[in-house]
């Protein structure tokens, strides 16, 4: 095996995609908040796929913004530069590297099965699903496996590719020889689904029908509660988690839950006889309390963007010196010829 993580401590790898001008709370909620957890007791490295990003439809001077601004709110959400690498995906070329060496041992039948792209394609039509979009579960297997990755904090959504990666890990491993560790996916079944506000049976996303459907992490405070407040709950009255037959409150139940601390249980006997009203008017003022610091915090770091720039420089070259041993280690035996970069001059 390449490159196993220092201090024999398992690494952990993860990212959110810089696609919109704000992370939302399902992000909040499903990821970002359980990097912040595990950042001590693992080796963690943390990234914005911004190769992904471009997978769909994007403008050029958006891009940079929201990079900077993911940045900046997984550092107001409690990742520590220090500890955990931090970078931004397109400073580290090994990625995209990686990703065509993977695409040439992934079937196109496999790829047409991703579910994530087939719902994409779906909603925007083929002609506006682009190569990159079909090959973008192969970029992030090579995000993953370039840092022989043990464990990989995401949502429920991103379970099908992970599973890709961990095949194609096996196929390199059997192949050309043991390269890569198999990594596993740590989905926390409490949080690893928030659902839309509107549509408590579909998942929050960038994308939903109604912005009142999802939360944004730089949302005025205010405009949090209200929907919070407007969100649809269920018809009956007793606040209960019951996904089937609740779907509204179950989901108010587990962010409740997620942002305070106190379990679903705790919340159900705290609410019992009492009506959804309450439940939401003590949740929205639970929102408020819990965006406006992350939300100026992420403002002042917006507010130098230089020393944003510097952190993701400084990370972006300890993530290197992982990654380029691993891409030179992948070329070797798949057989490319050594170049001088590849024998260790820069
Ligand atoms: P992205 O940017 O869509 O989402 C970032 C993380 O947030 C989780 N998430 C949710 N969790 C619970 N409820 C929700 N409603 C919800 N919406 C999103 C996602 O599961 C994810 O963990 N493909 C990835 C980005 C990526 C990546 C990687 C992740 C690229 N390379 C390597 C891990 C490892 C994505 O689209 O995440």
């Amino acid at each position: 095996m390449t490159s196993s993580p220092s201090h024999g401590r398992k690494r952990i790898l993860s990212g959110a995609k810089p696609t919109a001008d704000s992370l939302h709370l399902g992000n909040y909620i499903g990821a970002v908040r359980n990097w912040v957890d595990m950042q001590s007791a693992y080796d963690a490295v943390f990234f914005i796929p911004d190769l992904h990003a471009i997978t769909v439809d994007f403008d050029p001077a958006e891009l940079s913004n929201r990079t900077r601004v993911v940045a900046a709110q997984y550092i107001a959400a409690g990742i520590d530069p220090d500890k955990s690498i931090f970078f931004v995906q397109s400073h580290v070329p090994e990625h995209a590297q990686l990703a065509w060496a993977l695409n040439c041992i992934t079937g196109f039948g496999e790829a047409s099965r991703m579910t994530q792209f087939k719902d994409k394609t779906q909603k925007a039509g083929a002609d506006a699903a682009t190569l990159g979009l079909f090959a973008y579960p192969t970029l992030m297997a090579a995000d993953i496996l370039l840092y022989q990755t043990d464990l990989v904090p995401v949502g429920e959504d991103q379970r099908q590719h992970l599973e890709l990666t961990r095949n194609l890990a096996q196929r390199f491993n059997t192949r050309f020889g043991e390269t890569f560790t198999v990594p596993e996916a740590t989905i926390l079944k409490e949080s690893a689904k928030i659902y839309d506000l509107q549509n408590p049976t579909a998942k929050m996303s960038k994308t939903g029908e109604s912005p009142n459907g999802s939360i944004q992490l730089l949302e005025d405070p205010k405009i949090a509660a209200k929907r919070i407040k407007s969100a649809v709950t269920d018809t009956g009255t007793e606040i209960r988690f019951d996904l089937e037959q609740k779907p509204g409150v179950s989901n108010l139940l587990t962010i409740y839950s997620s942002l305070t601390g106190k379990s679903v249980a705790e919340l159900e006997a705290e609410y019992q006889g009492k009506m959804y009203g309450h439940l939401k008017v003590d949740l929205a003022e639970v929102m408020v309390d819990f965006i406006t610091p992350l939300r100026n915090r992420t403002n002042e770091l917006m507010a130098d963007p230089a020393e944003l720039d510097r952190l993701l420089a400084r990370g972006a070259e300890r993530a290197r010196e992982i990654a380029s041993v691993t891409l030179s280690q992948v070329y070797e035996r798949m057989g490319f010829l050594p170049s001088l970069r590849l024998a260790g001059v820069r």
